[in-house]
């Protein structure tokens, strides 16, 4: 049990690899927070997780639901130890077609609600004085550009600015700060992220989803589960210096 004792609120977790943290972070002995703009799937989740798993309504987009869902979360698990910003959209046009509206919604929940929800993660740890850990999902699309993927690589490569910056400022307090960059995971993200390769490159559905299995050396596509080592590792003593870094966990696709 590495996370006994522990609290963790996990953006986004009501499914895919969020809710796959969730499950790993209790295995290890953690109380979770379930906190997903989607309440009726975080309670859903949350249920069949058990009494240690708490369903969060939280919009990160949001200033007045990040303060309510980290009061509610802290005053239910009586403190805050880790935050994992996973809530995130994916996108996808040519450069010619992406539209303003796309942009600002991208930014508002990938950038703006990874920023802010570390920000009231941190006034807590800061205030109580013990600590914590915050991690953030960047991904492998935040290193390199992607015809296609211009906004999203975008949104990723500031969440990994933000990890460095955040890392820096808040080491002083205790609280370390990294990101964890996945390359292909399989599931309902990347049904959407099909979706849009089907549309702009005229492949049938399911196609694109095999070439990217395909082509990472491990050999097949990552599934959540393959990244919850790392959350778990990031969040222990074991880990506590280690400072303002992202981690690829990716079948070393990106290095491909
Ligand atoms: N799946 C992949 O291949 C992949 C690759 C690299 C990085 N990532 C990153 O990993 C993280 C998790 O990805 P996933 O595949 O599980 O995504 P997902 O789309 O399956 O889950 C995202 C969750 O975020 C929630 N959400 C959306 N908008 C929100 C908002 N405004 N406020 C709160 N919650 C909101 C959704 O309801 C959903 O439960 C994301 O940050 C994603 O960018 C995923």
């Amino acid at each position: 049990m590495r996370l006994a004792g522990k609290t963790a609120l996990i953006t986004g977790s009501a499914r895919g690899i969020g809710l796959a943290f969730a499950r790993a972070y209790l295995a290890e002995g953690a109380e979770v927070a379930i906190a997903d703009i989607n309440l009726d799937a975080a309670r859903k989740a949350a249920e069949s997780l058990g009494p240690k798993a708490h369903a969060i309504a939280l919009d990160v987009t949001r200033q007045d639901s990040i303060d309510a869902a980290f009061a509610d979360a802290i005053g239910r698990m009586g403190k805050l130890d880790i935050l994992i910003n996973n809530a995130a959209l994916f996108s996808a046009a040519p450069i010619v077609e992406i539209t303003r509206a796309d942009y600002d919604k991208l930014f508002a929940v990938n950038v703006a609600g990874t920023l802010f929800c570390q920000q009231a993660a941190a006034r807590h740890m800061i205030e109580r004085g013990e600590g914590g850990t915050i991690i953030n999902m960047a991904s492998q699309a935040g290193r390199r550009g992607e015809a296609l993927v211009a906004v999203y690589c975008a949104t990723k490569a500031a969440v990994i600015s933000l990890t460095q910056s955040a890392g820096l400022d808040l080491i002083r307090h205790g609280i370390n700060v990294n990101a964890i960059a996945p390359g292909v995971v399989d599931g309902e993200h990347w049904d959407g992220v099909d979706a849009f390769f089907a549309k702009y490159e005229g492949k049938p559905l399911g196609q694109k989803k095999r070439e990217v299995g395909a082509a990472v050396p491990f050999g097949r596509m990552g599934t959540a589960e393959d990244l919850t080592g790392m959350a778990i590792f990031l969040a222990t003593p074991e880990a506590k210096y280690i400072v303002a870094q992202c981690f690829g966990v990716d079948g070393g696709n990106w290095m491909a």
